[in-house]
């Protein structure tokens, strides 16, 4: 059985992975508005992510006999001052979504609940590279500013992003 501090806390970052997918898919519908499907792709696959990140904890509370809970997921932006902005604004997310799960490791830890700390060294892992490739394509977009051809470049490479979903063993 989870301790109910750990359940609690893995329902408010289930909440808060959906709340990530909701974030990126309104910004995936940002870059639609532009006409910047590449952008938009990129999006799309990333707000795919941030769904199976949240049905994994999903899946571990079941797991774990817990009890699922889903309250209101918060409405995100709609509108940015420019791509440069919309990736900032991914950068700064993601970094604030690992304090979150360095916070739920740190309370594992306090529990001495080693099967979800064991847990929850998956997303330590990812949350590297979500920083890397969210700061990656910001110095990108940053680079092509507002130039026609930079920008064209750029939307054709992040419309390859393709969505791989997790081994379910993972
Ligand atoms: Fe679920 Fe982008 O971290």
């Amino acid at each position: 059985m989870l301790n109910k501090k750990m359940e609690d806390a893995i329902n408010k970052q289930l909440n808060a992975e959906l709340y990530s997918s909701y974030l990126y898919l309104s910004m995936a519908a940002f870059f639609e508005s532009k006409d910047l499907s590449g952008f938009a792709n990129w999006m799309q696959v990333q707000a795919q992510e941030e769904l199976s990140h949240a049905m994994k904890f999903y899946n571990y509370l079941v797991q774990r006999g817990a009890r699922v809970t889903l309250p209101q997921i918060d409405e995100p932006p709609a509108e940015w001052e420019s791509q440069v902005a919309v990736f900032e604004h991914v950068f700064e997310h993601e970094q604030m979504v690992t304090g979150l799960i360095n916070d739920l490791v740190d309370l594992a830890v306090s529990l001495g609940d080693h099967a979800t700390n064991n847990f929850l060294q998956w997303y330590v892992a990812e949350q590297v590279e979500e920083e890397e490739s969210s700061s990656g394509v910001l110095q990108k977009v940053k680079l092509a500013g507002d130039a026609p051809s930079g920008l064209f470049m750029l939307d054709s490479e992040l419309g390859q992003r393709v969505f791989n979903p997790p081994a379910p063993a993972e």
